[in-house]
């Protein structure tokens, strides 16, 4: 199990492309930890996510945003959800509250 994620991250760290510039901290780690799974465009097309079905959410759904609140999406992003990956080991407190407040921004209609 350890060994899957583990190649996942492999996989999603590759999907960084050292080309291009990030504005932020927080747009790297977007795309760094999350675009894998959710896409560049917050529809849960990303590669990994659409290869192995794992149905990510989709950030630009208005309805999904309101059906959750922040404390709950936090705890998602902390801890995992399902198919999700717990981000607690790889981004602090801050950031995923910068995070969570990134795919806000960007990607809540
Ligand atoms: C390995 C694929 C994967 C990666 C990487 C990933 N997610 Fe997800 N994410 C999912 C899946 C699958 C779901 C749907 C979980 C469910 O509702 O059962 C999800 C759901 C969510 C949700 C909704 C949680 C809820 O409570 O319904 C948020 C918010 C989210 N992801 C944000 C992020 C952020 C931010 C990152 C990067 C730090 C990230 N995800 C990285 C797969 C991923």
């Amino acid at each position: 199990m350890i060994l899957v994620w583990l190649n996942m991250f492999i996989w999603l760290a590759k999907t960084v492309d050292p080309s291009t510039k990030y504005r932020s901290d927080v747009e790297y780690n977007y795309a760094r930890f999350c675009a894998g799974c959710h896409g560049n465009s917050g529809e849960g097309n990303g590669r990994i996510g659409r290869f192995k079905k794992l149905e990510p959410a989709d950030l630009t759904d208005a309805n999904f945003w309101r059906m959750h609140d922040d404390e709950q999406l936090l705890n998602s992003i902390r801890d995992g959800k399902d198919n999700m990956p717990a981000f607690h080991y790889y981004l602090n407190q801050k950031e995923q509250r910068e995070i969570l407040e990134y795919i806000k921004n960007t990607f809540q209609p």
